[in-house]
């Protein structure tokens, strides 16, 4: 059983246009749209799909207000179901829908729903980068320079937790997730697979009582994609809350936005590429630096080339 990454989010908002307005800035493609809810679509046909806060067909919330109800994870073609519902039989169960799609809530309080994968392949290409050791991999060829960002993927969202544990073991004994790195205590970054991106989920216990969405992240092809993508979101009027900055865990370049369907939206490039052999480090301490190298609080702003730093 391969669970291949996330397929679908659903968000329940309490302003559809709003929402919608953000998520065209944002650069992803609308597919449907009509009174009960709004769907895009990135490059490789993952849905953000929209719907009211109390749309009866969501899950309940696990927040007050905006915010996501729904993780859909697409499962390798050919591969059952039938396997994840077993697996789930002693965390809480799943249960099928009329379309075969399966249900369950993990123990944070999030929806969670498993259908065979709809994504594509997607044949865009990121910009190659010339190092000292490999001066030529981009040969008579600029770099590219974005005028915003057409997100390739959902690549991963982040949860606050207060019943870290629990959560954990659901995902990793559960679902088969593999621990990537960990904040002993604080939190565990968790990947679908053996193989792939640093990671696909991050669980995040801030205090006892918190619980919630911190961001979804939108994969884009490489760092300038950050960058271009980051100041257009900022030309079209939107609150950066961290951005551009650098990873030193996952290695990932990011930009952090707020999203008026809650929580943050990320822009990311260039994390880790991680395979059976790589050994988590599991005593990363929760500190400014471990979480940034560099960051810009608030952002660039999109119309200004020569930007001051505050008096
Ligand atoms: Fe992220």
């Amino acid at each position: 059983m391969t669970i291949t990454g996330i397929d679908r989010i659903t968000y329940g908002v309490a302003d559809l246009a709003e929402g919608r307005r953000f998520f065209d800035d944002w650069g992803l493609e609308t597919v449907t749209e009509g009174a009960d809810g709004v769907d895009f679509e990135t490059l490789d046909g993952s849905t953000v799909a929209l719907r009211l806060v109390d749309d009866p067909a969501l899950p309940a919330p696990f927040e007050d207000g905006s915010t996501l109800r729904e993780v859909t994870w697409g499962v390798a073609l050919g591969d059952s179901l039938g396997d994840i519902a077993a697996r789930l039989a002693d965390f809480g169960g799943a249960t099928s829908d009329d379309d075969g799609v399966l249900h369950a809530i993990d123990p944070n309080g999030m929806g969670l729903a498993f259908r065979p994968t709809r994504r594509r392949a997607v044949y865009v290409t990121g910009a190659r980068f010339n190092t000292f050791d490999r001066p030529a991999m981009r040969v008579n060829q600029r770099s590219p320079v974005y005028d915003r960002a057409r997100p390739v993927k959902v690549g991963h969202v982040v949860f606050f937790t207060p019943n870290l544990d629990e959560t954990e073991a659901f995902y990793v004994d559960g679902l088969g997730f593999h621990v990537s790195d960990r904040y002993p205590g604080r939190g565990v970054f968790l990947r679908c697979n053996a193989e792939g991106g640093h990671h696909d989920l991050f669980l995040l216990k801030v205090s006892d009582t918190k619980r919630g969405l911190n961001h979804v992240a939108f994969t884009v092809r490489d760092l300038h994609e950050v960058f271009g993508g980051g100041l257009h979101i900022s030309r079209r009027g939107w609150t950066t809350q961290v951005g551009p900055g650098r990873h030193p865990i996952s290695s990932a370049y990011f930009w952090y936005v707020s999203n008026p369907c809650g929580g943050l939206a990320e822009y990311y490039a260039d994390e880790d590429y991680l395979t059976g052999e790589w050994q988590p480090r599991e005593d990363w301490d929760p500190t400014p630096e471990n979480y940034a190298e560099w960051a810009i609080t608030g952002g660039l702003d999109g119309n200004t080339r020569r930007q001051l730093l505050p008096e």
